[in-house]
This record gives structure tokens, sequence and C-alpha cells, in this order.
């Protein structure tokens, strides 16, 4: 029976994707410690999720009022740690959790990239899994010696060049190289290790790649583009797909097949790539306390957290804009940041020319987009009804507060979903390949 891929939507910084969870009052303060990433992996493992997956962004939201003073005082996401050093940390507390990590083609050499996440998945005996972004803002850009973002396509078509390079690379080692015949004093079979003389537009990179093959071959793609362009990449490369949370199921539906056929368009086998959309949930006993509990949540969000959001994901300052002013054509047709959060807003509210409040009230930025909201039996309906509609493979779990958020769902929906047979009972491998469904990539490809 096909079951559901759980991930968990976590952040190495103050707050969950919720920023304004940092205020609930059972959140954690010590956001900064070890302790603090290795008890929400543990509580992940306990509820047999697939993956621990950390997003990144390198750069403070700063873009709103081009002022850094608002984040920090309201905690807008101004903490943002190194994601794959946090991961790692976690992955030393669990043993089967799945350990995903964000790094930008935009701002890193693909060499660098490569070596680091193959070192991760030998570290964790082969759960790693590389989140590729582009990059969205001009904030990032300008801590990562640039003058601007590059433009939206452009970064994509680079992105790709930067996949054959790390994969290239990942495949320069066969399985089995290493011999370690100390007797005959062979380390290693040369012909199972190659060069790979990568030289392209974008990039160069000669090899011979320096870390051998891990027990999955090589870490598990991620991948989240929402755009044309973006899902083009995402069906090309993508093993495990994170989407947006989708404004209907019918637009839910629709992404899911767009594609899962783009993917069989490319030659792929469409089965091996995992759908899962993002999905806040609030849980408890009972339906009434689930209630209660995103009473509370929702009071704690501001309309200046939507905002500065906003203003970072599109690349775009709303200060510079009255609340109620509409947006010009222009304006919109020239946003360099995150075009899909534009055409959503675009789209669910049927406006032409929506203001900066349209885009507070339909974006969902700072404020949980449609939640999963109850006892056992509400959210294992709704996430079975997505799940059984050609709506995902599973769900990108996100947080109103941490560990609570996963608590509670270990706690109450996991047991309703392993009792529908919607969810595993327990990990069936020891690689996160495995437990993905995933086949061994090839070497040498
Ligand atoms: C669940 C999820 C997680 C994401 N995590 C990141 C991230 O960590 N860093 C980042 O820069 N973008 C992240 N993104 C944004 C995507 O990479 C992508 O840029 C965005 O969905 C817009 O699509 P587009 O690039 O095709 O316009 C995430 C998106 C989703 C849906």
């Amino acid at each position: 029976m096909r079951q559901m891929v759980m991930v968990g939507f976590l952040q190495a910084q103050n707050c969950t994707n919720l920023v304004s969870s940092w205020r609930h009052p059972d959140s954690r303060t010590d956001s900064t410690s070890a302790d603090y990433y290795q008890t929400i992996g543990r509580v992940l493992e306990e509820g047999k999720f697939h993956v621990g997956f950390f997003d990144d962004r390198l750069a403070m939201p700063d873009r709103y009022g081009n002022d850094h003073r608002h984040t920090v005082e309201h905690g807008i996401r101004c903490v943002k740690m190194d994601p794959l050093t946090v991961v790692t940390v976690m992955g030393m507390a669990t043993k089967r959790l799945g350990l995903g990590a964000t790094r930008s083609t935009t701002y890193y050499e693909p060499f660098d990239v490569a070596r680091t996440f193959s070192t991760l998945d030998l570290m964790t005996n082969g759960r790693a899994a590389w989140n590729v972004v582009t990059s969205m803002n001009d904030g990032e850009a300008l801590n990562m010696g640039r003058e601007e973002h590059l433009e939206h396509d452009t970064r994509y078509d680079r992105a790709d060049e930067f996949m054959r390079v790390v994969l290239g690379h990942w495949n320069s080692w066969d399985d089995g190289a290493i011999i370690q015949d100390k007797k005959a004093g062979i380390f290693a079979d040369p012909d199972k290790v190659r060069r790979l003389d990568h030289v392209g537009d974008w990039f160069r990179s000669r090899g011979p790649f320096t870390v051998p093959r891990s027990p999955q071959g090589h870490p598990v793609i991620i991948q989240a583009g929402q755009s044309g362009r973006g899902k083009l990449f995402s069906a090309r490369w993508g093993e495990l797909v994170f989407v947006s949370t989708p404004t209907s199921l019918e637009h839910g539906r629709q992404t899911y097949r767009e594609l899962k056929d783009e993917a069989a368009r490319l030659g792929r086998d469409p089965s091996q790539m995992t759908i899962t959309p993002s999905a806040y949930v609030v849980a408890a006993e009972t339906k009434a306390e689930a209630e209660d509990k995103m009473a509370l949540i929702e009071t704690l969000a501001t309309d200046e957290d939507a905002l500065s959001l906003l203003s970072e994901a599109m690349n775009f300052d709303f200060a510079s804009k009255g609340l109620d002013e509409p947006f010009t054509d222009d304006e919109l047709d020239n946003i360099s940041g995150t075009q899909s959060m534009r055409d959503r807003v675009l789209r669910a509210s049927g406006l032409r020319n929506p203001t900066p409040r349209d885009f507070i009230t339909y974006s969902h930025r700072a404020r949980p987009n449609k939640p999963f909201v109850g006892g056992p039996k509400e959210v294992a309906d709704g996430l079975e009804e997505w799940f059984s509609t050609g709506v995902c493979d599973g769900f990108v779990i996100a947080a109103t507060h941490v560990p609570g958020t996963y608590m509670d769902f270990v706690r109450h929906v996991v047991p309703e979903l392993q009792r529908r047979g919607l969810y595993h009972k327990d990990y069936k491998g020891a690689t996160l390949r495995e437990n993905l469904g995933l086949p061994m990539p090839g070497a040498g490809a």
C-alpha cells in the first residue's frame, strides 16, 4: 500500500517558519544550542519522520524599508545559522532520520557543495539530502560579494550546469572503489575513480573528486521551484520535490500532475519523484483543544512580520508603497524575487493590481496558510484527503512552535495515520534512499 512521506520543515534560526513562533509561550529560548536541534531530531525520529529538513537564506530579511532594525528588534528571522552544521549535529543524535539541508547554487562552487554534502552523507551512513535553491534577493547577493541578485531564469540555467558538475563528481567514484589491502599496499582501485574535466558556460571543475560514495550512493536531491522555469528544473533533478501549500485541492492536483508529467517527458520514472506540499498542523487530543491552540497562535503575528517577509521573498520594498496603494502593472511584471508568490496572490485574490494589504491577506506570509487544525481524526482526515486524491505523496510539516508542533503531531496524528495504514510503523531501511523507495544512483553516469 502506498504510504505518506513525512518531512519536518526546520530552520537553524530563532523562529520556525512562523516568525511569531518565538513569542509563543511554549517556545524554547535556546535556539542557538545543539540540544535544541537534537531534541527536535529525536522527536521527529520517534514519529518515524523520513527527513528533518533545514531551509536557508544568506541574509536577514532587511529589504523592508531597507533597514535591519525592525528585523532584529522583532526577531524576524534575524538569526540564520549554517544549516549543514546544524543538521550534522542533529544527525549525531539520531539513527534513521534523513537529514536535509539547503545550499544555494548561486553563491557556492559546485565542487564545494558536492564535497560538503558527500561528507555529511558519509558521516551519517547515507542519510543526507541537498535542497537545491537558487536564492532570492539582493541582500543575499550583497553578503556574498555580488552587486545584485542574478535574473530569475538565468539562475536556473546556471543551476542546471551546477547540477551536472555536482552529480558528475558524485558519480566519478564507483561503489566499492576502496580496497584497503594493507599487505599489497593498495588503498583503492584507480580504474574506479575518474576525472570530470568539466568546462562549461558558468563553471570549470577538473576533479578527481575527493570523497568516495556513501551507503546510499550520493545524497538525495530536494527541489522546490514553483515558477514555470523552476518546475522544469524540479522535474529534471528533484527526487523529493517540495511545493507551496496549494490554494485549492484542484490547484494542488494540477501542480502534482504537471510535475509528474514533465518528469516523464524528460525520461524519468515519475514514481521516483516524491511530491510534498508544506502544511501547518495544529493538533491536540480534541478538536476544541486544537482550536484553542490555534486561537493563541493567531494573536502572535503582526502585519510588519508579513510585510518584511514579503519584501524579502519578492525582492521588493513593500515600505515604498502605502498599505492600500495598488501595485502597478510595471511593478508586478518586474518582480525579480519569487514570482510564484505574486502569482499565488493574483490567483487567490482574483485581483489584477493587488495592494500590500491584499498581499498580506492572500499570501499568508507570517501566518499559517490553510492549517490542519483538530484532534487525531480531523487532522488525519485532512491529510488523507490530500494524499489519496492526487495532491501529494506526503507532507513537509511546518511548525507554529518547536518542539511543540512535532510533539503534538507524533502523539496525536502519527498513531491515527498508522492505524489507517497510511503511514509506516517503522523505517524500512538504513539509508534515506531506502526509506524513500529510491534506487541507488549509478556511478560513472
Ligand atoms: C517547502 C519549501 C522550502 C523552501 N526552502 C527554501 C530555502 O531554504 N531557501 C531558499 O532560498 N528558497 C527556498 N524555497 C523557495 C524555492 O527554492 C523557490 O525559489 C520558490 O519556491 C520559488 O520558485 P521559483 O524559484 O521557481 O520562482 C522553498 C520553497 C518551498 C515550497
